[in-house]
């Protein structure tokens, strides 16, 4: 691996974010450079005005150049929203030559199989997770190199996206004469960044819950299982206080962070606190119970929307490690324990393990640090022949 410089821009509804980081060893990496700005021009994760997400990319990108020393090149983005669907498919090739080996190749073609799924003119194909492999019919294996077999099936999680919001992902990037390197799901960048190999192979409900939308993903015996965006997030949340208290987003926001929680108990001002009326002179005061009414049934709301969903995906049931919270409403007070109380299953906060700098550790960066894991791993992939050949390369020829 030549280069040693790598970024990831996670490009959410309320904040962009720019990382810059130095490969050491294997998949270790230092933090050179953070740059963030507020989101412009992005409606539940996706892009609605191209020109204000490319300039605030823009003021993230120059951000974490000038913190980093130096100018970068390429970048791996994020992507979300509503379009994005995910897909458990099969695939089943036959080995025909004599010597009954699997390598590398075979395994290609077997997951190639597994991207024919019906695919809509709009949609394309970003991500194909290998699950696990079928060698002769009955048995199952992580990895199939070197095992002789007569037959291997693949199955995989395949992830597709919209083609117009994945191409004005790139525009957006692009126009700023930065290469996209790759594209990444978010939730699936904020995994890497938070999850433990044992709580994926127990089985576990990854939920990122942003601004513009609540990201969920299981997974299951070290693969990614079901996927599922929630087009409501923690904007909700503050919408509902301006709306309830008749204030402004700002002051709102403001409530929520200071004062809000999920559940009552954290309201540690007993004389209430000052609401300015949006058009109207005066303040009036509100209590724990007030505004406690506003946020604890959207928050309710919320994680039984994710409980109906993950019940409808039948994964409900095997997900013993429970759920891990990432995203920036992860940090609302009492979410944790709402989560449990909803969803009935143990929760924790997904905290990245980044140290320098300290700031990084915050679930909000959960998808940045993830994107970095993620483009390191890619790198590895497609450096090494033997795991990734002509024919991959072909079909995701667009991302990768
Ligand atoms: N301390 C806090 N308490 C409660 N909510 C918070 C706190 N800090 C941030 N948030 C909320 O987190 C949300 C932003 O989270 P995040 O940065 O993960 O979203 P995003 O990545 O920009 O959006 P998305 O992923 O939905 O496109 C906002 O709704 C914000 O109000
Ligand atoms: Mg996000």
């Amino acid at each position: 691996m030549k280069d040693k410089l790598i970024a990831g821009l996670d490009i959410g509804t309320t904040k962009i974010c720019v990382l810059i980081a130095r490969i050491k060893q294997g998949e270790d990496f230092e933090i050179l450079g953070v740059g963030t700005a507020p989101s412009q021009g992005l409606t539940k994760g996706v892009i609605t005005d191209i020109k204000k997400t490319s300039s605030m990319i823009k003021a993230a990108v120059r951000k974490a150049e000038a913190r980093a020393g130096l100018k970068i090149k390429r970048i791996w983005v994020s992507i979300a929203g509503g379009h994005i669907q995910g897909t458990n498919s099969q695939g089943f090739i036959k080995i025909e030559k004599e010597d009954k080996r699997i390598t590398s190749k075979e395994v290609e073609k077997a997951l190639e199989e597994t991207s024919h799924i019906i695919l809509p003119s709009d949609k394309e194909i970003i991500h194909i997770l290998p699950q696990e492999f079928v060698i002769n019919g009955q048995n199952e294996v992580k990895d199939p190199i070197g095992i002789t077999g007569t037959t291997l099936g693949a199955r995989a999680h395949v992830i597709t996206a919209s083609s117009n919001c994945r191409q004005d992902i790139e525009n957006s990037v692009e126009s700023l004469r930065y290469k996209c390197e790759g594209i990444t799901l978010q939730c699936l960048a904020s995994s890497m960044a938070t999850l433990s190999p044992d709580e994926e192979d127990l089985g576990v409900a990854l939920l990122d819950i942003g601004g513009g939308t609540t990201d969920l993903a299981v997974f299951l015996k070290k693969g990614m299982r079901f996927t599922y965006v929630l087009g409501v997030g923690g904007n909700q949340i503050t919408n509902d206080i301006a709306v309830g208290f008749h204030t402004t987003k700002v002051k709102a926001e403001e409530m929520k962070i200071g004062y809000g929680a999920a559940l009552p108990g954290y309201f540690k001002k007993e004389e209430g606190i000052e609401v300015e009326k949006v058009a109207e002179r005066g303040v009036y005061r509100i209590k724990e119970k007030d505004l406690l009414g506003v946020i604890q049934p959207r928050v309710e709301e919320m994680f039984e929307l994710v409980d109906k969903e993950l019940k409808k995906s039948g994964y409900k049931d095997l997900i013993t490690a429970g759920i891990v919270l990432t995203g920036g409403s992860s940090l609302l007070r009492g979410i944790k324990e709402k989560a449990e109380e909803v969803l009935g299953l143990p929760t924790r906060i997904g905290y990245t393990n980044i140290k320098d700098p300290q700031e990084l550790a915050n679930p909000i960066y959960a998808t940045s640090v993830g994107l970095i894991l993620y483009g390191i791993k890619r790198r590895k992939e497609l450096a090494s022949k033997a795991k990734f050949g002509v024919r991959v390369k072909k079909w995701l020829k667009d991302f990768f």
